[in-house]
């Protein structure tokens, strides 16, 4: 396990929150008998959820098990598009802001209800003008502007599979996913704003096709930086594109092609099993996998569970800081908020820019209610000083959340009481790519929180940990009990894998064209068992403390990064012979991704400052910058099994300065401890 060191900041903690009476008289669910409930029979507390959003027509069945095969609501017909938005604009909520935007040079948008519905109605139509059709797949690949949640909607709309690319990644890794999915159209912008700087989307997308991405049929572009730019078509010179073996694709002005278009679309009605969309998330073997959602399931759970953890009211003004480009945009920025109606706060740009205190001056300025972040950004913060929050007027906070890495207790307070003003409560919440929702995470109005624990199941959820030997060692079976508040003795909570023994409606419904691969990686221990992949501690009350990956996959400031991926892309350089790569604990980021690399005897001179800083460049390149590695090490060797397996435990035990483990299983024990020595002479 790679976590040695949150673990041992966790082992001390014993402070405990409990709700206060005021919030928990208000919250949407403060009755504990709910998890009794929801254990009791879990498919009619979920089809009492899925019965609060509208369906065309009712499903016959509800629930099917055929492991790892599951499928809600069978038979039933139902549109994300519909619940998230024209069931409000047609209703009460018809003039309510459902997207409050700022752009990062400061410029802001509105849009109510019923102007998204015009909105995303005329990009569906745009799309079904392109030959757009139910089931194919459009590529998303946009900066933080409504225009990206009106495309992610439009596709919902007409019944296309959305791939949304987060802004960050690379040509190679759009390529790869565009191809991967086989993309016809791909939406993109002239740039983004990050930093004062433009992100060269559109130049990006086109080195993607250059590479080589024969479905894409048409691609159209958003003038975000300069709204009265002409793509001019191609920038990307013809010939370039012209080795392709289908037709170089058109390009398109979002603005000329949407404003032709009507603001009338039907809603396509679609099974409640047929997909909402992929979403990639990295691999162990460094191939990204495509993770698949289904319609009715996924708004199901992301319905109940946004209303649910964040307590949502119709007059909150929420905000969700992550990007649309991870599955947290999908769920709790898009189709959770949304379907619930509420106001969704969505800012394009960096929290330092034009100063640091740049989110505390949105929340004042929106008066911002409900803030959801990651911790690396809390730890940022921190580092920053108070200074910041305090010039800002936080006191319309009610509630904060967190997602995406363990949240360290010192993190935990610090939160709370700069951000939260001690007065909010504080979600931590646990799930994944491949959970479609929120799985372990305190009820504000019930849970008695403790700092750096995500607490309980939900309701309707049985999560479990099971220790090496398999052993199932969860102590408050499936929260048959909510915790309120008791034995905090973490020093003796003990320690295993997370496991989820149920099966739930947002779960994904596997890997895009790799069915095997989804059964291999998640469902390979216990016949019927989920295993995410996460280390767990539980507590005598059970509650559970996430220790962070088991796997090869590193969670670099809450983003997931395959070990194997950023070693692919450093032996793609041509001055390497072999790569290790590793997290190594990190007080921002929580991990960095630090690099054993061996270089060629035959590479010329080695300037290794240069080739180091050359490295870095590569991997930024073909990836993309969430991937640029902290530290390379040019070393001799890297510590390897005798059967060829790189230790990747001992590396990190070298990076993070710790004595040496067991050496006995190596084929070369002097590696290590001569790796050791250059480390640590720097
Ligand atoms: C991995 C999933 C969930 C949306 C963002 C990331 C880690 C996520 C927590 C948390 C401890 C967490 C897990 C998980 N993780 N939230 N509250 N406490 N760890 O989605 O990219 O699919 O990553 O993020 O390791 O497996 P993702």
């Amino acid at each position: 396990m790679s976590d040695h060191h949150t673990l041992d900041t966790l082992l001390q903690e014993n402070r405990q929150f409990l709700p206060s009476a005021e919030f928990a008289a208000q919250a949407n669910f403060n009755d504990p008998a709910i998890y009794a409930q929801a254990l009791e029979n879990p498919v009619e507390y979920w089809s009492e959820w899925a019965r609060t959003l509208d369906w065309i027509e009712p499903w016959h069945t509800a629930h099917e098990w055929n492991c790892p095969d599951a499928k809600w609501f069978l038979g039933g017909k139902i549109n994300a598009c519909y619940n998230c938005v024209d069931r409000h604009a047609l209703g009460d909520r018809a003039h309510k802001t459902a997207i409050l935007w700022e752009g990062e040079p400061g410029d802001v948008r509105i849009l109510t209800y019923s102007e998204l519905k015009n909105e995303v109605s005329r990009v569906a139509n745009a799309l079904k003008a392109l030959g757009v059709q139910k089931g194919d797949r459009v590529c998303i690949y946009m900066p933080m502007v409504p225009e990206l949640a009106m495309a992610m909607l439009a596709c919902a709309r007409i019944g296309a599979i959305h791939s949304v690319v987060f802004g960050g990644f690379s040509a190679e890794s759009l390529f790869d996913r565009v191809n991967d999915a086989s993309a016809k159209v791909i939406l993109t912008a002239d740039g983004g704003w990050r930093r004062g700087s433009v992100v060269p989307l559109l130049k990006i997308t086109e080195d993607a096709l250059t590479l080589g991405c024969p479905t894409v049929e048409h691609v159209v572009v958003f003038g975000r930086i300069d709204p009265n730019f002409d793509p001019g078509f191609g920038r990307t010179p013809e010939s370039k594109l012209e080795g392709r073996q289908s037709p170089p694709p058109q390009f398109h002005n979002w603005m000329t092609l949407i404003q032709a278009q009507s603001t009338e679309c039907a809603c396509e009605a679609m099974d409640s099993e047929d997909l909402l969309y992929i979403l990639y998330t990295s691999g162990s073997t460094g191939k990204p996998k495509g993770i698949v959602h289904a319609t009715g399931g996924y708004m199901t759970g992301v319905t109940a569970t946004a209303k649910m953890v964040f307590d949502l009211k119709e007059d909150d003004i929420y905000w969700c800081t992550a990007d649309c480009g991870w599955v947290t945009g999908h769920s709790y920025i898009v189709y959770g908020p949304l379907a619930n109606g509420a106001t969704v706060v969505m800012y394009e740009g960096a929290p330092d820019t034009p100063e640091k205190d740049r989110f505390w001056r949105i929340i004042e300025r929106h008066g911002v209610t409900i803030l959801y972040t990651a911790p690396t950004a809390i730890r940022t913060f921190m580092k920053w000083g108070t200074e910041y929050p305090s010039r800002c007027d936080l006191s319309s906070l009610r509630l904060l959340g967190s997602v995406g890495e363990p949240i360290n207790p010192e993190a935990w307070m610090w939160y709370h009481e700069f951000i939260g003003g001690s007065r909010c409560p504080i979600v931590d919440t646990w799930w994944q790519t491949e959970t479609g929702a929120i799985m372990i995470s305190p009820l504000p109005g019930i849970t008695t929180t403790k700092p750096g624990s995500a607490t309980q199941p939900l309701p309707g959820i049985r999560a479990c940990v099971f220790d090496e030997d398999g052993r199932d060692i969860t102590p408050v079976q499936g929260a048959l009990n909510y915790y309120s508040g008791g034995k905090t003795n973490l020093a003796e909570a003990r320690g295993g894998i997370l496991a989820i023994a149920n099966t739930w409606p947002s779960m994904t419904r596997g890997i895009w064209g790799d069915p095997q691969r989804y059964k291999d990686v998640y469902w390979n221990r216990f016949p019927g068992i989920y295993f995410p992949g996460d280390g767990c501690k539980v507590d005598e009350d059970g509650c559970f403390w996430l220790l962070g990956r088991v796997d090869d996959i590193m969670l670099v400031a809450g983003h997931n990064i395959s070990t194997m991926e950023v070693e692919s892309a450093l032996v793609d350089h041509p001055a390497v012979a072999e790569a290790a790569v590793i997290g190594k604990t990190h007080e921002v980021k929580g991990q960095a991704i630090c690099a054993f690399v061996i270089v060629k005897t035959d590479h010329q001179a080695p300037d290794y400052t240069a080739l180091i800083a050359e490295l870095k460049a590569h991997v930024a390149k073909k990836i993309g910058a969430v991937a640029r590695p902290d530290d390379i090490i040019i070393t001799a060797d890297v510590p390897k099994t005798r059967s060829g397996k790189i230790m990747r435990r001992l590396l990190r035990d070298v990076a993070e300065g710790r004595a040496l483990g067991d050496t006995t299983t190596l084929a070369d024990p002097a590696v290590v401890a001569s790796l050791k020595d250059r480390y640590d002479e720097g």
